[in-house]
């Protein structure tokens, strides 16, 4: 398959779990599109704006079906686990999820809080700070 991937220059190293949720999307889309579109090329967009970290993947292939698209019924317990499961993780780090038809295919479009590995890493340091500190009150 022909990948057509474009990050912006601007994006940072962000959170490990928000690093790991976009592999196991980009992933899922992936297989998505060899297994169920046709098509044998597709588009995957990675950029951040105000804090918000947007990922597109697109496809040329024949479209998902209209039943699956619509509204609440979007991932109905019938579908896969796969578009279901990209929902609840993505709902679960308060982003947003949409799958809609492009002409022609499918676009995949997910917006996460871009939380930046720095502030982890300081959130990090500031605990162990916290303990340390506590740990040397408490034997003193
Ligand atoms: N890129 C795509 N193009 C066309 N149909 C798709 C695409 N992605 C998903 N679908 C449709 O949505 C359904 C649900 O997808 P998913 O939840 O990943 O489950 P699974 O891949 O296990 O069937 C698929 O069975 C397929 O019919
Ligand atoms: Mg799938």
């Amino acid at each position: 398959m022909a990948i057509d991937l474009h990050i912006s220059p601007n994006l940072q190293r962000l959170s490990q779990e928000i690093e790991i949720s976009i592999f196991r999307i980009v992933q899922e889309c992936l297989t998505n599109v060899h297994r169920h579109s046709g098509s044998n090329r597709a588009n995957i967009h990675i950029s951040e704006k105000r804090n918000q970290l947007l990922l597109t993947i697109r496809d040329y292939g024949k479209g998902i079906s209209p039943e699956l698209l619509e509204g609440a019924s979007l991932i109905p317990a019938s579908s896969g686990v796969g578009l279901r499961g990209i929902t609840e993780r993505v709902r679960e780090l308060g982003g947003e999820f949409q799958i809609r038809p492009a002409s022609p295919g499918t676009i995949v479009q997910v917006v996460l809080p871009a939380v930046a590995r720095a502030d982890v890493d300081d959130l990090a340091d500031h605990k162990e700070t916290a303990g340390r500190v506590k740990a040397k009150g408490n034997s003193a």
